[in-house]
């Protein structure tokens, strides 16, 4: 590490609280596209695009870039939940078109989590009932809901609960079935009988359960992909008990999958969809859209100071205008890299012992590192140590779950920064495989 680095690290470490989960240590220059640059100007690929937020590229849409600047010089912040403009009514009016016949109203805010609270307030609200169904695995935000419905991992919650009116169910884990059936379709209606049987029973008593919460890919608890079976049997369930079903597309959703809503890809529809991430293009930006026949809330039932707030609405009009522009085009691409990912990886998995799973949608791909392929047990060191090597090869790349690496690129990254940041993977697999 260079000496720059290094004393902005010092100084990081003196004045903030701790946050960075990376223990490696990786200073920000800039970035744009592909490519992420550190301080010291070295070029680095990036399958992260930052959190599943630079769907469209680092920094790299000059039409976006351009709105958000226009923006600044008129007006900033226009307290959208007090007075009336027009952007963000420009904005909900073709965002609303992208979601399934029905869906008519949208609350704005500005992140993820407040995303996900704002549901689950709204479910409530609706319903008049107390509880959240939500699973094991998942990750919804860290604010106080919001940690609530969180299940990932014992760091994010110790010392913060405790957690009152959610009630957890397991989400099905394709590669690790617990039940008779350990593959794909029937292992997913296993775990539905199991929530019906167990949770639905003894637990949650159904007539007071306002929500079922769930990602329709789980990111950080893993990059899990859920069967299909999975999916239905929740919507099913949602209608038997009158819960609304609400899905939490904050990192699958917005294109990412290769359909504008992951949940699209299931055949399944929800009730209300929580978005954050891609949206904003960069810009803080979170909204929630309930199906219509939910009616409205009475005013100050729920709202914010920045939520619509104009120069990251500026950013998310114009993303939005580019995904409407080239949805066909992007959804055939998506669907071609990733599936051009998933080969490669899949023949990295025959030469590797130390890869056990390569599960994915569109650009949202994992790949689960194990001790070996019969333990199964995870490789959380390993992971670790691939992550790190992986950076000094010059490729960016993010954990998720015990043992998992997310392959998560922008969605408009070329054949070629995906091949080279495939061979650098591989690489740094083949390293830890036989150190
Ligand atoms: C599925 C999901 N929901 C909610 C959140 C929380 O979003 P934020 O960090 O913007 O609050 C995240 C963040 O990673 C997420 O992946």
């Amino acid at each position: 590490m260079s000496k720059k680095a290094d004393e902005i690290i010092r100084r990081d470490h003196n004045v903030f609280l701790n946050t960075t989960m990376i223990d490696y240590n990786f200073v920000l220059g800039g970035g744009e596209g592909d490519f992420v640059y550190d301080v010291d100007g070295r070029k680095i690929i990036d399958f992260t695009s930052f959190i599943g937020v630079y769907n469209l590229g680092i920094n790299s849409n000059v039409r976006i870039r351009n709105a958000i600047k226009k923006q600044i010089d008129v007006m900033m912040h226009g307290a959208f939940n007090e007075y009336y403009s027009e952007l963000p009514v420009k904005f909900g009016e073709a965002f609303i078109k992208m979601f399934p016949k029905g869906f008519g109203r949208i609350f704005l805010c500005n992140s993820g989590t407040e995303a996900v609270e704002s549901s689950v307030k709204y479910a409530k609200y609706f319903t008049k009932r107390q509880y959240t169904l939500a699973f094991y695995r998942a990750f919804h935000g860290r604010t106080m809901g919001s940690l609530g419905l969180t299940s990932s991992k014992f760091i994010q919650r110790s010392h913060f609960g405790p957690f009152t009116g959610v009630i957890h169910a397991p989400y099905v884990y394709p590669y690790r079935c617990p039940f008779k059936h350990r593959d794909g379709e029937e292992c997913g209606e296993e775990y539905i009988d199991y929530i019906r049987e167990n949770i639905l029973k003894r637990e949650a008593p159904p007539n007071e359960v306002a929500s079922i919460i769930f990602e329709p890919v789980q990111g950080e608890g893993g990059y899990i992909v859920p069967t299909k079976s999975f999916v239905r049997g929740l919507r099913e369930i949602a209608d038997e008990i009158g819960a609304a079903l609400i899905c939490d597309e904050v990192q699958a959703g917005y294109m990412r999958t290769g359909k504008f809503l992951a949940l699209d890809n299931f055949g399944v529809k929800a009730d209300i969809y929580a978005m954050a991430k891609g949206l904003g293009a960069g810009m803080p930006m979170g909204a929630v859209v309930v199906k219509s026949d939910f009616g409205d809330v009475p005013e100050g039932v729920n709202a914010n100071t920045f939520g619509g707030n104009l120069a990251a609405v500026a950013g998310a009009y114009e993303a939005l205008k580019e995904i409407q522009r080239n949805q066909r085009k992007m959804e055939h691409d998506i669907k071609q890299k990733g599936a051009h990912i998933m080969k490669r990886l899949g023949e990295m998995k025959d030469r590797y012992g130390m890869i056990g799973d390569v599960r994915g949608l569109g650009l949202m791909i994992g790949v689960e590192l194990v001790k070996d392929k019969d333990s199964m047990v995870p490789a959380s060191k390993e992971r670790e140590k691939v992550l790190k090597i992986a950076l000094e090869k010059g490729l960016l790349l993010l954990p998720a779950g015990d043992s998992t690496i997310r392959v998560l690129p922008p969605l408009t990254i070329s054949q070629h920064s995906i091949d080279k940041g495939l061979d650098i993977l591989e690489e740094s697999i083949s390293e830890v495989s036989h150190s």
